[in-house]
């Protein structure tokens, strides 16, 4: 095989594996996945997520909380494109939001935001939210822990 043909072959196989991801998912998704915002870890952050979903995946939520209101969230993921949508999204969305709003934040409302989500990824919404829940929860730990008073 020559080279042009083994590119032409190259690019065939993008323009079918971007056809089958645009049938799939919305627009929103595929841009968050191309390019997420937010990706890594905030080095000593003031609380920290750590889930393991039940497809085994893991997500990673850090935040920067100052006055109660969360100043930078970064989230990090070993799981699906959807996943990587989902913890962009996310960390836009609860960024300058304080702990109350944020703690609120449900899979429906990141949904709406991602403009839809195939049904056998939504599990993968839940794992994004379930992992802010559970920066929230540490964060308050590790607070009552300091000034058990409070
Ligand atoms: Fe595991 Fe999306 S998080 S498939």
């Amino acid at each position: 095989m020559n080279d042009d043909h083994f590119e032409k072959l190259l690019e065939e196989l993008q323009r079918k594996i971007e056809y089958e991801e645009e049938e799939t998912y919305s627009k929103v998704v595929i841009r968050e996945y191309r390019k997420p915002s937010n990706f890594g870890m905030i080095e000593n952050p003031d609380t920290l997520g750590d889930v393991k979903g039940p497809c085994g995946d893991t997500m990673k939520i850090s935040l920067r909380i100052e006055d109660r209101k969360i100043r930078s969230a970064y989230f990090w993921t070993d799981g699906c494109g959807a996943t990587i949508a989902c913890g962009s999204m996310l960390t836009k969305m609860i960024k300058g939001e304080n702990l109350e709003e944020a703690a609120d934040t449900t899979s429906e409302r990141l949904i709406d935001a991602l403009e839809g989500l195939p049904e056998e990824h939504i599990h993968c919404s839940k794992l994004a939210v379930d992992t802010l829940q559970n920066a929230i929860e540490n964060y308050h730990k590790k607070k009552n822990s300091e000034n058990p008073s409070l």
